[in-house]
């Protein structure tokens, strides 16, 4: 089938809860891939609308507003306004970036929803959910917590136990709570409006499965075994008291379900824009109804089936519609090892780091860029951003460029130089750079942009390369026309990359732009040679690129590891208690307080700790497997508690111990000895 080309693109970006500020996971995934599609097709000329915004609905905006003891309007108020000024300064360009409680949405999800009732696309069902009488409020999955029926972890959620990573439904649950009051919950029934897509499942398949086998595969893949396992009914309304009201009579209390609403959010945000801007937009219609447009969703793993299955079927039903003819969704990305997570506040949040690392954009847009979860989940480290950061962009790109722009500066006062005659050398370098355009182009229209920054900076390391291998400055006297040549070239070679870097660099692009003189920077001219005409003036010439010091990355590293700490002393639990005893039991024991005379560590024998105690009685040596948490002197004087009537125990060393020293283990396995409040003799005892 010959590839149909299209007049215009619309390109969405998954919309991201207002529920907590957005961070690297979501600008990996999402928002930097997009931002530099949109960036490409921009420079090729094409008409093309970038679109986002905030998803204000759904139950996570309403839980952290509970947390917080604020309004629901405050958080998603809050938090769309931080997310919308980080996309901004984080260079996203979007076109329009609104949010889902605006009038224009409600309005429209309220018409779609309405359109659909009226024509009889929807099944209204009853069924039972749990509901909670003292609130009165009907529970999602997730707010649904109760005892795990397989591993009886008491706080398991009701889709799913994190301790032992079962699957879930709420109904599995023993004895079922409220997450967030606590309250019993009990079965009600209520009435619901579903999209029967068990329906759509025909067209579904043969639309994605026969027609769309360009998808990533990560993307087909799961469409297909979402179909292969038969679509079932959905749910498209939910009781809550966030959202849009669901418009029919007798739905009381009832909304939207917020995966109904997000996605008509892209066409609202459309219209808003039209709307506001005709003379440059014209109808919203275009961009979403006319088969000359051509829809592409830049989404998270976790939205695919929204966007790939429930989303084209309300669009379907709907009609008049365009379907999406791409979805590159991207897998997750983890951080230092452990899932990036917004309730456990685990995360590089973007507002942070803009703070943080000032004026450091696209060092961040760089190695996201190269580190994409395009085909896998990928793990972000400081460790390797530093890496990419100095290794890459100082000492690869960075170098380059100001090599040209000193030795620019240095031997012609910042005039460019004339090229004169090419020699081999030179010609094979410049061969490097015809097809580069082609090259950039062909991965980016595939949404290959990890290969294809690759490619851009591979242009870097043959400059560094030429530059380096031409060695200009050990002939500038002997042969000065030659080196006007090496320059010259290695200024246009710098101009290249300006452009080839410009949809992921943008900000370093226009840096450079400006070090160069260059007007513009035209991506139909990349691969040229005479993209600054000698006798340009160059402005004084600055770093590209600085590096990142170590105190940086540490204080990024300490800040990640604190806010484990935090998490794990928030979610300590006691362990569960050991089996009742009886008094007598307890009295067998014989616990005492002993001064440590003595302390040593033990050769060969790492992790203990041997003791001389006062004990009241000969005096006795126990050996502990403390040595980790202590160094010897710290314990000498000290009063300890020991069990007295223990068993000796030999080591594998002919060493015995005639006790143990009793001492506490804290959440994160540290240990601390356990002494008396005050004073007292050795060998008293403890009851
Ligand atoms: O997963 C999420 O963060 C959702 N808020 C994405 C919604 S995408 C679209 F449908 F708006
Ligand atoms: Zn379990």
């Amino acid at each position: 089938m010959a590839e149909k080309t299209f007049k215009r693109t619309t390109v969405t970006t998954a919309l991201p809860y207002a529920n907590g500020p957005i961070h690297i996971g979501h600008m990996a995934g999402v928002y930097v891939p997009a931002d530099i599609y949109v960036r490409y097709l921009r420079l090729r000329g094409r008409d093309v609308m970038f679109v986002g915004g905030s998803d204000e609905h759904g139950v996570p905006v309403t839980i952290r507003a509970r947390k917080e003891g604020i309004t629901v309007q405050e958080v998603v108020d809050r938090y769309h306004n931080l997310i919308k000024d980080s996309f901004e300064r984080f260079g996203i360009s979007f076109d329009v970036y609104s949010r889902t409680t605006s009038d224009t949405h409600h309005r429209l999800a309220a018409d779609f929803f309405r359109k659909l009732y009226d024509e009889g696309k929807l099944t209204e069902m009853e069924s039972e959910q749990f509901y909670d009488e003292q609130t009165q409020h009907f529970l999602t999955d997730r707010n649904i917590r109760g005892e795990c029926p397989r591993c009886h972890n008491l706080d398991a959620y009701g889709d799913q136990c994190e301790k032992c990573g079962a699957t879930l439904s709420p109904e599995e649950l023993i004895n079922p709570y409220n997450a967030e009051t606590g309250n019993p919950l009990v079965k009600r029934k209520t009435k619901h409006w579903y999209l029967p897509l068990d329906k759509d499942q025909p067209w579904l398949e043969k639309w994605i499965l026969e027609d769309h086998k360009e998808w990533r595969p990560n993307v087909y893949g799961q469409c297909k075994s979402w179909l292969d396992g038969g679509l079932r009914p959905r749910a498209v309304t939910r009781d809550l008291d966030w959202g849009i009201p669901v418009p029919v009579e007798g739905a009381e209390g009832k909304v939207l379900y917020v995966w109904f609403d997000a996605p008509i959010g892209y066409i609202s945000n459309t219209k808003e824009l039209c709307d506001a801007r005709p003379e440059k937009w014209g109808k919203w219609e275009t961009w979403w109804k006319d088969e000359d447009t051509r829809l592409i969703h830049f989404i998270g793993k976790d939205n695919i089936v929204f966007h790939c299955i429930v989303f084209p079927a309300m669009l379907k039903a709907h009609g008049g519609y365009i379907l999406p003819d791409n979805v590159p969704s991207n897998e997750f990305l983890n951080l230092e090892g452990n899932k990036i997570s917004t309730s456990k506040n685990y995360a590089v949040w973007l507002n942070e780091y803009l703070d943080e690392l000032p004026g450091r954009q696209d060092e961040l847009r760089y190695v996201l860029t190269a580190n994409a979860p395009e085909t896998k989940d990928n793990d972000f480290t400081w460790a390797d951003f530093q890496a990419r950061c100095n290794n890459e962009l100082v000492a690869v790109y960075g170098n380059f460029v100001n090599r040209a722009l000193q030795l620019t500066q240095k031997y012609y006062e910042g005039v460019v130089p004339a090229c004169g005659e090419l020699t081999d050398f030179d010609r094979e370098t410049l061969g490097e750079f015809k097809d580069v355009k082609e090259k950039l182009e062909n991965l980016l229209e595939n949404f290959k942009f990890r290969e294809a920054q690759k490619e851009a900076m591979n242009l870097a390391r043959i400059g560094n390369k030429y530059i380096a291998d031409s060695e200009p400055w050990k002939i500038v006297k002997t042969d000065p026309e030659r080196v006007k040549t090496i320059i010259n070239i290695s200024l246009q070679i710098s101009a290249n990359l300006a452009i080839a870097f410009l949809p992921f660099l943008p900000f370093s692009s226009e840096r450079l732009r400006q070090m160069l003189a260059m007007d513009t920077l035209e991506w139909d001219r990349l691969g040229s040679t005479d993209l600054i005409a000698a006798g340009t003036t160059l402005p004084k010439p600055s770093l590209l690129f600085s590096k990142i010091e170590d105190e940086t990355i540490q204080f990024q590293q300490q800040k990640l590891a604190d806010t484990i700490k935090a998490n794990e002393e928030a979610n300590y639990k006691a362990p569960a208690l050991k089996e009742t005893i009886t008094f007598d039991d307890f009295q067998k024991l014989d616990i005492r307080v002993g001064t440590v005379l003595e302390c040593e560590r033990v050769p060969k024998m790492k992790k203990l700790l041997k003791f001389k105690i006062a004990d009241g009685l000969n005096n006795r040596t126990i050996v502990s497997g403390i040595s980790q948490w202590y160094e010897p002197e710290q314990l000498i004087g000290k009063q300890v508690l020991f069990v007295a009537n223990l068993a000796p125990r030999e080591f594998k060393n002919g060493l015995v111990s005639e006790g143990m020293i009793l001492s506490a283990e804290n959440h994160d396995g540290t240990i601390s000895v356990t002494t008396t409040e005050h004073p007292v003799k050795p060998g008293s005892m403890i009851s």
